[in-house]
């Protein structure tokens, strides 16, 4: 089985070919970082145009990538939400002109479901697993159970984790986008010179809160003496602080997963935070000392890309859960909203 995926839900145009083996035929990333930089953050009008410039080119590269011709495949997916309504309908369009032109399967995928399901692509990681999904718009804890079966232990109460990672950096002066230069500057700070805030520690539940972190680094950072190591301390400290959050709630997960799921022994951490190394480390540590299989997908399958939302239009289509023509895109849709199999 050979699919299509194309991911357009923020800023960047992505097309990929992934066959049922687990193999990546093609995987093309066009990032807009330069068109939104300017602005600070992503401004959905240019995401959507931009979407439409550059997606057609990458489908027809994809496919050249992978030596393939439309005819080859056996289905195209696209993501279906959540995300900027502009840019998913651009994706979805194209998704569904190819499914009509070339009589193939079409998949509607959740974005979250694409990082959710990243793991099976890269690990061959079996269900049950303990995700902690951490990205530009999302912090949860959830068990996984199959394709669209997805119990949610926690999410955040105020911002996400990797929103947390983009204002610091924003406050520190540091460029867009925030959370890779975050994890950069930290790299020669001293994590123990600012004593921030670990919101949620040693509190019942799963949930999570980033927005006293965010305004305790605000505040500590603007009466600390400026000298030349303020920036790097501040984010290496703002960078301990939010992976000792992480590691405390996703404690607090695997414990409760445990009771649920007696045959499941693996923590996976998916989306763009994902990516940072220090938070990788944390984790791994943690799962080490639960006993538990810890599985991180390579950084650039961690980040938003099209190789995940094909593979969870693989592991739909091999349930039947194919979508019609006149699906509406999604920009709210959360992951206990998905349809599984019967
Ligand atoms: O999954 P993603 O690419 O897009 C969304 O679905 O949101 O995640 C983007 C988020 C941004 O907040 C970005 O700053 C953060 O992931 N991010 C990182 C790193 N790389 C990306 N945060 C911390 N360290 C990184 N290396
Ligand atoms: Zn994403």
């Amino acid at each position: 089985m050979i699919i299509l995926g194309i991911e357009t839900s923020c800023d960047e145009t992505a097309a990929a070919i992934v066959r049922d083996d687990r193999s990546i035929l093609s995987n093309l990333v066009n990032s807009q970082l330069d068109e939104h930089r300017p602005y600070g953050g992503v401004v959905p009008e240019i995401a959507a145009r931009s979407h439409l410039d550059h997606i057609d080119g990458l489908v027809d590269r994809a496919l050249r990538d992978a030596n393939m011709e439309f005819d080859d495949l056996d289905g195209v997916a696209a993501t279906g939400g959540p995300g900027l309504i502009g840019g998913v309908l651009v994706g979805m369009m194209t998704a569904k002109a190819i499914a009509l032109v070339h009589t193939l399967p079409l998949m509607a995928v959740n974005h979250l479901e694409g990082h959710a399901l990243t793991a099976r692509l890269t690990d061959a990681v079996e269900f049950p697993y303990l995700l902690l999904l951490v990205s530009g718009g999302h912090c949860q804890l959830l068990s996984v159970t199959g394709p669209g079966a997805y119990v949610r232990y926690g999410t955040t109460l105020d911002d996400a984790v990797g929103e947390a990672f983009d204002k610091t950096a924003k406050l520190l002066g540091l460029p867009y986008p925030g959370g890779p230069a975050v994890e950069q500057a930290a790299r020669s700070g001293n994590p123990n010179r600012f004593d921030f805030p670990r919101p949620m520690r040693g509190r019942p539940g799963c949930d999570f809160s980033f927005s006293g972190l965010k305004t305790a680094v605000a505040r500590t950072f603007r009466a600390a003496t400026q000298d030349e190591n303020v920036v790097a301390d501040a984010a290496a400290s703002f960078q301990t602080a939010a992976g000792e959050a992480l590691v405390d709630r996703t404690r607090n997960a695997i414990e409760r997963f445990r009771a649920e799921n007696p045959n499941g022994d693996t923590l996976v951490v998916a989306g763009g935070v994902a990516a940072n190394a220090h938070l990788r480390t944390v984790l791994g540590n943690l799962a080490t000392d639960e006993e538990f299989r810890f599985v991180a997908p390579p950084p650039a399958l961690c980040t938003d890309n099209a190789a995940m939302i094909a593979w969870a239009g693989i592991e739909r289509l091999r349930l039947g859960l194919t979508d019609t023509l006149d699906f509406a895109p999604r920009p709210r849709w959360p992951l206990n909203e998905l349809r599984v199999a019967s």
